[in-house]
């Protein structure tokens, strides 16, 4: 397994290119299913889960092809209508293609994604939601298996804000036949990207970006050029970057209108933010202050931002209580930070962070994607070295992350497993 020894980087300066965001790339390349035509998907990040999806849809008789950031799809001759145990347990949002292969198939066995680090992460509301649009579904063995003549449009209430929960539902329901209303849809940009790329392939969805999608359901999709947009979640750790390394970073191919809430928290903070349609400036010129959040659904603070938020509140002047409200453990980057000097108490969901002057280099393990991407935060203000194990959680959501931070400054060494 690969590591990453991260040693003492201050005052990072330069330019960041932002890449697309993982978790809009992976529905959208779910949706290559839904039409026999090709799929030309740009901006897509060269991602380990991006290359399992490929794997995935390779077998199931898609033609891929990934060159650079730009993926080319063909399911004109998809002969395979099962996700097995052995790449679903791999990579949970490989339930997105469940939605799209009752949609166009009629019939899909996709394995239950078991839970992760991070909480049980259960997908009752897809079945539920496939269900009233008629799918049989049953539970054998460990696998979903859905089939349906052709689903029919439904009224769905959705129990709970969920984001692939919402996408893969909406990939349902534009072949069914007739209209489909998602209440209490997640309002995500990633689930919006999702919707504008099935719009540009024929499509009829209407109150893209708002907690109720309406969908015309239609006969068939044909193909389309999509550019994935922006990861405002890789933006928003480069963006603390800046921050606790008292910095001045700019972040280009970014999209600011997605990270609102991120940027108000960091401005809390004390970031001066200067921000344009497609780039985000941030710098820090003091220690930085104490900042309270509760990570709620879009467009509130997300939950993907909470790690690398608390590393930048260990180190920040005074108390700040933090509350994770999304999953039921997220907070394994808390004993990792502990054992880097920080100061930290956690009672259930809430975290009351002690800023700290200083946090010291140690070894220390990733638990899951952005818990690693907290680690390697914490390394380059920590004094001395700090080794970051198990670094594929890093590799699954960050593209060359060592190589971004090193370009402006940091000094980040990858040891080969
Ligand atoms: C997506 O996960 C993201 N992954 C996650 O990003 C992100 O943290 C999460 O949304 C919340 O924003 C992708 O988009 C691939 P949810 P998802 O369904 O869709 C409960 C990262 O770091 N729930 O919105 O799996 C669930 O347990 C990853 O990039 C049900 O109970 O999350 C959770 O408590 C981590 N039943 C809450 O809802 C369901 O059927 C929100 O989960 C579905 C969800």
């Amino acid at each position: 397994m690969d590591k990453l020894v991260v040693n003492h980087s201050m005052n990072l300066k330069g330019e960041i290119r932002v890449s697309g965001a993982k978790n809009a790339a992976l529905p959208i390349v779910c949706a290559s299913l839904l039409t026999a035509d090709e799929l030309v998907l740009t901006n897509v990040p060269q991602l380990k889960d991006i290359y399992t999806l490929e794997k995935l849809l390779g077998g199931m008789g898609v033609q891929v092809n990934f060159k650079n950031d730009v993926m080319k799809f063909n399911a004109s001759n998809v002969t395979n209508l099962v996700a097995p145990y052995e790449l679903v347990k791999t990579m949970r949002a490989s339930v997105l293609v469940l939605g799209p292969l009752v949609a166009r198939f009629g019939y899909a066995e996709v394995s239950l994604p078991g839970g992760c680090a991070i909480g049980a992460r259960p997908v009752d509301q897809h079945i539920k939601g496939l269900e009233a649009m008629g799918a049989e579904i049953s539970i054998d063995h460990g696998y979903i298996k859905a089939k349906a003549t052709r689903l029919k449009g439904a009224h769905i209430i959705m129990d709970m804000v969920t984001v692939t929960g919402t996408e893969n539902l909406l990939m349902a329901a534009v072949l069914a036949e007739g209209k489909t209303i998602l209440e209490n849809s997640a309002r995500e940009p990633e689930v919006t990207d999702l919707a504008h790329c099935l719009n540009k392939m024929g499509a009829k969805i209407s109150g893209i970006g708002t907690d109720t999608l309406v969908i015309e359901g239609v006969d068939f999709l044909h193909g389309a050029t999509h550019d994935i947009v922006a990861d405002r979640i890789e933006a928003g750790t480069f963006a603390i970057a800046a921050a606790i390394t008292q910095g001045d970073l700019t972040l280009t191919r970014a999209r600011p209108d997605t990270m609102g809430a991120i940027i108000e928290k960091l401005q809390k903070a004390g970031a001066v933010i200067t921000e344009g349609s497609d780039y985000l400036r941030v710098v820090m010129n003091s220690r930085p202050k104490a900042v309270d959040l509760t990570t709620l659904p879009y467009p509130a603070f997300p939950t993907d931002m909470q790690a690398q938020f608390m590393t930048r509140n260990c180190v920040a002047d005074g108390v700040a209580r933090m509350k994770e409200t999304i999953f039921e453990n997220r907070y394994m980057h808390v004993p990792e930070l502990c054992r880097m000097g920080a100061n930290i108490d956690v009672d259930g969901n809430i975290a009351l962070v002690h800023g700290v002057e200083q946090l010291y280099g140690a070894e220390v393990m990733a638990t899951d994607l952005r818990a690693s991407a907290s680690l390697v935060l914490a390394g380059m203000y920590a004094e001395g070295q700090t080794t970051v194990d198990r670094i594929y959680h890093l590799d699954r959501g960050y593209e060359h992350i060592e190589d971004k931070l090193n370009n402006v400054g940091a000094n980040i060494i990858r040891i080969k497993g």
